[in-house]
């Protein structure tokens, strides 16, 4: 069996952050959304692994390298442009041969992994599976109609959803896919949709079996889930202590302080993380917040945020429910008169009392 993880697309809903860098490598407690992917295929034993990348290519890569870090084989795949799902299976297929294979949609996170479905679906042998998930709010997804347990009918993004199953961005399917995804048109956001692939396969009578989980799983698409798969995903840390914290510090709960960052004066209160090389002078962190690496915060209070690399916040009372990007400078000013001084990139949304 192989693997296929989808890293190309862009991320219109995450601008300004994708404006430079991938949505896929958007940390969530400190470790690229687009690992726990690679990490769930390769726990359930699939070992060679093709990634489809697009524009944003070349950081993909770097993160990723040949795949030896994770012990498993990388064979980059380049979409020309984000023709839809579908059309990445279509450019994989030199890779994936007559091979059975499971599709990782990059930007999904599934708290408990992968292991026993794809266990199943070795043991079923199905045409394909599918993993479906009660949401509140299924017109955001890909939604499943079912009728005795069997799959009849699949819509994306449907106006007025036939139920709250929504399609969780994990597939797993035979070389018959290959048959749906030459046969099927583009949709009206001009995408090849795996979604009418798979529907393709239903009308003409192949074995589709839907699996219901129960467990945790998050499309990260928005702010607001990237901030609670951050949640959930800090909710299972494993505390550990690398870094330097002084005599005034105070860490309680689960805290993971790691390499070279150093935490002077501050109350860390978790679960958070602190990332390599960072620094928490006389600040407060709250839970739920993860520090990326090289940052610095200075006299301020952050809870409930993710914050990049490299950002810089100094003398700010509160922050809370942010994504901050890299590179950001916030900072209290003294200069007169008493303003809010803004240099904000395309796209940024900024909340002020
Ligand atoms: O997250 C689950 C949902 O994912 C499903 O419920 C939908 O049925 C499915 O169509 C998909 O919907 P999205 O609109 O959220 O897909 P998105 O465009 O965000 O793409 C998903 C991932 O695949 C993302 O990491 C980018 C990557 N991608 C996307 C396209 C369209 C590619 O690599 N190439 C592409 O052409």
């Amino acid at each position: 069996m192989k693997g296929l993880i989808l890293s190309g697309g862009t991320g219109t809903r995450l601008r300004p952050i994708t404006h430079t860098s991938a949505k896929q490598l958007i940390p969530i407690a400190n470790k690229p959304v687009l690992f726990y992917a690679i990490e769930a295929v390769r726990n359930a034993g699939v070992k060679d692994i093709g990634i489809i990348i697009g524009e944003t290519g070349k950081e993909v890569r770097e993160a990723l390298g040949d795949g030896k870090e994770f012990g498993v084989k990388i064979t980059y795949i380049e979409q020309e442009a984000p023709l839809g799902l579908a059309h990445a299976v279509k450019i994989a297929k030199d890779f994936l041969g007559d091979d059975e294979f499971v599709m990782f949609l990059g930007d999904n996170i599934v708290k408990d992994g992968i292991n026993n479905l794809v266990k199943d679906f070795k043991k079923n042998k199905p045409n394909c599976q599918i993993l479906l998930a009660n949401v509140e709010n299924p017109a955001r997804f890909g939604v499943a109609q079912l009728k005795d347990g069997k799959v009849v009918r699949l819509i994306e993004k449907p106006k007025v959803p036939p139920s709250n199953l929504a399609l969780v961005g994990v597939y797993m399917f035979d070389k018959n896919i290959f048959e749906a995804v030459e046969k099927i048109k583009p949709s009206w956001r001009g995408e090849l949709e795996i979604t009418d692939a798979i529907q393709y396969l239903i009308d003409k009578g192949y074995r589709v079996e839907p699996h219901i989980i129960e467990g945790w799983w998050k499309d990260t698409g928005k702010l607001e889930d990237i901030l609670e798969a951050n949640r959930i995903m800090l909710e299972g840390l494993e505390p550990f202590l690398k870094g330097r914290v002084d005599k005034k510090s105070q860490i309680i709960g689960r805290v993971a302080i790691d390499e070279e960052a150093e935490i002077v004066g501050s109350v860390i209160r978790g679960p958070a993380i602190i990332g390599r090389k960072s620094k928490i002078l006389n600040s407060y962190i709250g839970p739920f917040t993860s520090i990326y690496y090289d940052v610095l915060v200075e006299n301020s209070e952050i809870e409930h945020s993710v914050i990049l690399e490299r950002v810089k916040i100094r003398n700010i009372s509160r922050v809370e429910d942010s994504l901050i990007g890299r590179d950001v400078e916030v900072t209290k000013s003294k200069r007169k008169p008493k303003a809010y001084r803004f240099m904000l990139g395309d796209q940024s949304h900024v909340e002020v009392y």
